[in-house]
């Protein structure tokens, strides 16, 4: 269970009481007078990307349209003229200056090839003329073989003018963010121009706050931003318990927060914040509430997103009914219901249909575990050798390629292995000889990760698992003669149950002769040459013959995984062809028969539960389900003999790293490459084993948080003042500095939720200590005073976590 503090409930009361909901309004910004784009068309005519190519206008939703309870003004009809803004600086204003409590857009980049991500600044312009930056991280209209999916996808796109179609879907991204209510939002300054990539803005709208003036003195306005019945699930008294993700929103501006303050009575605190324990339920046609969510602290201006557990017997029914959420208050007073919210039911047998597997999502394990180590082993650990800034797993790629002629790697060969010497003449070198999988399994427990994932099969099409009849090119057969896999997932499952196990598959092979068929890019299949003497044909060491690479290998090997291996995360790469939709369905089935969750990455060709950037972090909170990858290694996955010991991160970066990808909504999948022989070098282990002794006296406030809704950051930290990172859980609020506090202070200009009577603690090695604090009742600046000596022992990052005061009521 993700909140320790929900209640189960053996009854619930009747709720009598209509309480007026306040809506979660949404206002649309006057975008369409900034127009100046054409996307989309019956016949291909329009020129979204001006390279010829467009949208075809009868696969976008007519408007207004709505998304996630937000209303878009889209066109009624789309294809009769422009429909978006190309952002070139443009200021957009509000026709009143008004306090936001979110921003919401929808937009798509117009490059695609290998730019597939960019940055786009925004700046938000305050009556008082101070200006805040605000920074999207974009997608692009397509993105293949890995995919990047929108809320709107039309299966193909019109290229050259209409006279022909691009069968790469394209996608249409949407994106809330929150925006800063201190003061009124006057403008919103759109991105410059970007010609490589060129951000278009279909749609705009902005959830207004609340005036505190308008509002009854008892109690703050809370609205409930959405109740998602999702895919996720708990066990309650031995059956399954659907999650609904409830999302309660204090729709007050920051800037009402100003008049709490040390002086505040209980009463005026009440009036603007929750500052006691409220909890949700919900009441709809076949629902009972097990579980309800807790909301202990709310202040204006933030959202808080909590579980609620309930049996829905509504299951299968058609119609699916709508559900009420109920917000209640300490004493038991319903404060606020909302009605009107889509119930679907959880998936009791799923079907190979996209509309079925789309709905699939992270579990909640998933989304609490934060921290991974991916694990990147296989025949490339024997020469263990890349060039500056590249991958060494890529070794039998670089080694021909650039084709029959001198690279880097080839160079390298030649120099130490001469011509003779293949790739294929590294598979008896890995060994494996050192390898102990309890020994792995301990350092991963150790280093505080809550899962791994292991290279099952790489490009190189070299298995370290049974492949049975498919193949016999794995460590079963040539090599160790080991399945790798199953000792190290065998040995988790029984030394470490709370570690949960995840497997890399490559879709693809480099030089599978049966890929051939299927093969692009750099995926291109067919036999090799030999890399020295382009007459020869390289062997395939294990190959047997196959009569359909997808159907008898690739499709064979990922069931094998799921239902034989069990694995719990299913991390493909490359994407390209596919029979994913059918292995979705037998991989969730066979994991739900035994009562566990699973997931799957964007990079199995379809159906995605999660995002996976490479050595990259975003400028913003991205609320879908996202983890970042990165080798230990600056440049490598594999194990690369060229780097030098102290070029290998150390704790101080993966645990700022952690907590930044994690204060943003990600979770961090930390790279590792052990040698031909098993073992994890001591470089390797002690920037793992230093990051496990934070964990260990910090992970409250890593663990099972959630991202803080007003912000990541202190978007305007005093000069010379530690970066910092927040943190929240529904009893908690983690303030995480990534340098010691200097002179005893630690000054944050941005309003927290912290009022009188919650404490703060500095949490260190030799047990955590209490440290006062103050906030500016005007500007919201708190001050935190630390003792030097409270910091002598702290290392990487400093953690403050403040657990919040319950009032008695
Ligand atoms: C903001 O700037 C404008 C133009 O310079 C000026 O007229 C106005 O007084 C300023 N407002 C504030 C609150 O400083
Ligand atoms: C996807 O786009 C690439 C690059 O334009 C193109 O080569 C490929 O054929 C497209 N794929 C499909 C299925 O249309
Ligand atoms: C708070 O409000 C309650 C009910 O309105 C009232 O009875 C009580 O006296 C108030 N307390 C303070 C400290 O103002
Ligand atoms: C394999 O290992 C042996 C023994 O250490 C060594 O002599 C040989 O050069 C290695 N060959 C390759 C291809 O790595
Ligand atoms: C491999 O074995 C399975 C199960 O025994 C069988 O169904 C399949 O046809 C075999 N495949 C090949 C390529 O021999
Ligand atoms: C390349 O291989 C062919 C075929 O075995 C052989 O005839 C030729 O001499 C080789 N070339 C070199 C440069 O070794
Ligand atoms: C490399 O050599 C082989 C065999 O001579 C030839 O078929 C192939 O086209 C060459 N590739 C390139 C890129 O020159
Ligand atoms: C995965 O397979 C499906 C069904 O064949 C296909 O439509 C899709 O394009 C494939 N995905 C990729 C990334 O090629
Ligand atoms: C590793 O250190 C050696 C000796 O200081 C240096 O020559 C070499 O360039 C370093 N390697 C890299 C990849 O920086
Ligand atoms: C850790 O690595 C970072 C980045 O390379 C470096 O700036 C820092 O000095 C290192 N810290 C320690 C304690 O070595």
């Amino acid at each position: 269970m993700r909140y320790s503090s929900a209640v189960i409930l053996s009854c619930l009361p009747f709720v009598s009481v209509a309480v007026t909901a306040s809506q979660y309004l949404s206002v649309s910004l006057a975008l369409s007078s900034l127009f100046d784009n054409q996307a989309a068309s019956a016949d291909g005519s329009a020129d979204f990307d001006a390279h010829g190519a467009s949208f075809d206008s009868q696969y976008l939703p007519p408007g207004p349209w709505v998304y996630d309870g937000i209303t878009y003004d889209f066109p009624k009809t789309w294809g009769e003229g422009n429909d978006n803004v190309v952002a070139n600086g443009q200021v957009l204003r509000l026709d009143t200056p008004t306090y936001v409590h979110e921003l919401h857009m929808v937009y798509s980049g117009d490059a695609s090839g290998s730019a597939h991500e960019f940055v786009a600044n925004f700046v938000l312009n305050f009556a008082d003329n101070s200006t805040q930056q605000l920074q999207l991280y974009a997608k692009n209209w397509w993105r293949w073989p890995i995919l990047n999916w929108g809320v709107i996808r039309t299966p193909y796109s019109f290229i050259a003018n209409g006279a022909q179609k691009n069968f790469n879907a394209s996608q249409i991204y949407q994106w809330s963010t929150a925006i800063p209510s201190e003061q009124p939002l006057t403008s919103i300054t759109l991105p410059p121009l970007s010609t490589a990539h060129r951000l278009h803005l279909f749609a705009m709208a902005v959830s207004p706050s609340t005036s505190a003036t308008s509002t009854s003195t008892a109690a703050p306005p809370l609205a409930i931003r959405r109740a998602r019945f999702t895919t996720r699930w708990d066990t309650v008294r031995g059956a399954r318990a659907q999650a609904v993700e409830v999302t309660l929103a204090n729709m007050l501006p920051s800037a009402a927060f100003s008049s709490l303050t040390s002086t505040s009575t209980e009463n005026t605190s009440a009036a603007l914040a929750i500052t006691t324990p409220h909890t949700i339920e919900l009441i709809g046609p076949g629902l009972t509430t097990l579980s309800r969510g807790v909301v202990q602290r709310l202040v204006p201006g933030d959202q808080a997103r909590v579980d609620v557990l309930v049996a829905n017997t509504n299951a299968n029914s058609a119609g699916g009914g709508t559900a009420t959420v109920v917000v209640r208050d300490a004493r038991g007073q319903v404060v606020l219901s909302s009605a009107g919210w889509a119930m679907a039911p959880l998936v009791e047998s799923w079907t190979a249909e996209k509309e079925v597997l789309e709905r699939h999502e992270t579990p909640t394990w998933w989304n609490g575990a934060k921290f991974g180590i991916f694990i990147h082993w296989g025949v490339y650990s024997v020469p263990a050798w890349g060039p500056p800034k590249m991958y060494a797993e890529w070794y039998d790629w670089y080694l021909r390629n650039p084709a029959n002629a001198t690279g880097p790697t080839w160079e390298h060969h030649l120099d130490t292995y001469g011509p003779t010497v293949s790739y294929e003449d590294f598979i008896a070198n890995f060994t494996a000889s050192a390898f102990d999988a309890g020994k792995w399994v301990s350092l991963f427990e150790k280093a505080g990760a809550k899962y791994f994932v292991v290279v099952t099969k790489h490009h190189d099409g070299f298995s370290l698992f049974d492949t049975g009849n498919t193949t016999q090119r794995s460590s079963v057969h040539f090599g160790p003669k080991r399945d790798l896999v199953a000792e190290l997932l065998d040995t988790a499952k029984k030394q470490a149950p709370g570690l949960h196990r995840g497997t890399y598959y490559s879709l693809p092979e480099w030089f599978n002769p049966d890929y051939a068929k299927y093969g692009f890019g750099q995926w291109p299949g067919g036999v090799a040459r030999d890399a020295f003497n382009a007459s020869l044909v390289q062997s395939y060491t294990g190959a047997l013959p196959l009569g359909d690479y997808i159907d008898d290998l690739q499709l064979p090997h990922m069931l094998e995984l799921a239902t034989k291996y069990d694995t719990e995360i299913m991390w493909c790469d490359i994407g390209g062809p596919n029979r994913t939709l059918e292995f979705a369905a037998q991989f969730y089935n066979h994991a739900q028969l035994q009562g566990r969750q699973v997931t799957m990455n964007n990079r199995c060709g379809n159906v995605p539960d999660f995002e996976t950037p490479e050595y990259a972090t975003f400028g913003s909170i991205q609320p879908t389900s996202w983890e970042s990858s990165e080798g230990m290694d600056p440049f490598s996955y594999g194990l690369n003999a060229v780097t030098n010991a102290s070029q290998y991160k150390n704790a101080t970066t993966i645990v700022q790293t952690l907590v930044d990808i994690v204060s943003k909504n990600g979770n961090f999948l930390l790279d590792i490459g052990p040698t031909a022989e098993g073992e994890i070098i001591e470089a390797m282990m002690e920037g793992l084993l230093d990051t496990g002794a934070w964990l260990d006296y910090s992970g409250s406030c890593i663990y099972d948080t959630n991202y803080w809704f007003p912000g990541s950051q202190d978007a305007n930290p005093p000069p010379g003042a530690p970066a910092v990172r927040f943190l929240t859980t529904p009893t908690t609020f983690c303030i995480v500095a990534f340098a010691p506090p200097a002179n005893g202070q630690l000054v944050i200009n941005k309003r927290v939720p912290l009022l009188p009577g919650d404490s703060l603690r500095l949490l260190r090695p030799s047990g955590g200590v209490e440290v006062p604090w103050t906030v500016d009742a005007g500007t919201g600046q708190l001050v935190v005073s630390i003792p030097e000596g409270a910091l002598a022992d702290g290392r990487f990052a400093w953690a403050l976590e403040a657990t919040y005061a319950v009032e008695s009521d």
